[in-house]
């Protein structure tokens, strides 16, 4: 009976999405923390000591975050060997306006022009969705290779006088290369723990620019165009999140948390960084930081320290590596691959 079912042509099965280039772009300017302390009440101890972080790049006046996802998509198309994409993912929490969408003039200015080209809102788990919402792309055979681009110009949505996020917050940009392959090859990434907590979402919020302030009919209040940061309260969630998230994706590939080589968190705080760590146990020769020298970069975190330990020489084709993020929304996340033998530029 089967041979008379007509052939109906569905998604291709079982294709993964696996890592084939990564690529990351900083820029140039960089601000220390004695550069903070003279405009902020505020100090290079403290700042050490309560988030483990130096030095921070930031763009230069007339920069937008479309200009650091140009950067970074072309160093991952250069290497993965420049292949035909056919989308392109730009995950950021800083469009470069509300309307349209960022990702297809992005697309348009690294040559993809009339591919899928579309944003992924989840702040600074933006990759992660992004990288789960690309690996959907290539299952359903929507697209054979998908650029995923992670950007975010921070420092545009900072209110320079909050020493809270002033210190911590950055600019920067990573993106990868996904292909169509199978689950079981290196640099295969998923299955996939995403999760959200809507409830706390004034936890992390820009309360003005968007249809509830604007049809309220209330110009908006002193400092609302500006992020603001419960930093306490988001402290414990982003622990709780990224731990239990961590032990999900690792259980659900079989994998067992002593099979991690290297675990490449979102780089929210240095503390928060050893205290997951710590109750993952993983010691700290096999933790990933770039957070001393970059500081927070949202959703380009993760994309930028893979980017920078590969090329370092500090993640290597074999290990086994553990992504995991949490951020506004509240979303968070999870997942775990076998980082490929790519190039990282
Ligand atoms: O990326 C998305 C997810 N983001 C996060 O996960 C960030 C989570 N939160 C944090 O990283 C931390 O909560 C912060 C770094 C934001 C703050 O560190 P904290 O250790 O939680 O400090 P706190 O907010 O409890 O403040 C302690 C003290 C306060 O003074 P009092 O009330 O004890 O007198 C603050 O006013 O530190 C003060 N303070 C500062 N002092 C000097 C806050 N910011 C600063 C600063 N310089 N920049």
């Amino acid at each position: 009976m089967a041979d008379s079912v007509p052939a109906v042509a569905g998604p291709p099965q079982g294709r993964a999405a696996v890592i084939a280039g990564i690529g990351s772009y900083l820029p140039p300017d960089i601000v220390t923390n004695r550069d903070l302390e003279v405009r902020l009440d505020t100090s290079d101890a403290w700042i050490r000591s309560r988030t483990g972080i130096a030095t921070r790049h930031v763009i230069s006046p007339g920069t937008a975050t479309s200009d650091l996802a140009v950067e970074a998509g072309r160093r991952a198309l250069t290497a993965a060997g420049d292949p035909v994409v056919g989308a392109v993912v730009l995950a950021t929490t800083t469009p470069d306006r509300p309307c349209p969408a960022t990702a297809p003039d992005v697309a348009a200015r690294l040559g993809l022009t009339g591919v899928p080209a579309f944003d992924v809102a989840a702040v600074c788990t933006g990759f992660l969705y992004g990288l789960a919402t690309a690996a959907g792309l290539i299952a359903a055979g929507t697209a054979d290779q998908v650029l995923l681009i992670a950007a975010d110009a921070f420092t545009t949505i900072i209110d320079p006088t909050d020493r809270t996020t002033a210190v911590i917050f950055a600019d920067g940009a990573g993106a990868v290369v996904l292909r169509a392959g199978a689950a079981d090859e290196p640099g295969a990434v998923g299955p996939f723990v995403l999760g959200s907590d809507g409830t706390s979402h004034d936890l992390i919020t820009v309360p003005a620019g968007g249809s509830r302030q604007r049809s309220s009919g209330r110009p908006a209040g002193p400092g609302e165009e500006y992020f603001r940061m419960h930093g306490r309260e988001t402290y414990r969630h982003a622990v709780t999140r990224m731990t239990e998230a961590s032990r999900e994706a690792v259980r659900r590939t079989g994998r067992r948390l002593e099979d991690i080589d290297r675990l490449a968190a979102h780089q929210a705080n240095a503390r928060i960084l050893a205290t997951v760590a710590e109750r993952l146990g993983i010691p700290a020769e096999r933790q990933l930081s770039n957070i001393e020298r970059v500081g927070n970069t949202g959703v380009a975190s993760i994309p930028l320290l893979l980017a920078q330990a590969a090329a370092e020489g500090r993640l290597r084709p074999g290990h086994q590596v553990l992504l995991t993020a949490f951020g506004g929304g509240l979303a968070w996340g999870a997942t775990t691959l076998e980082w490929p033998d790519v190039k990282a530029l």
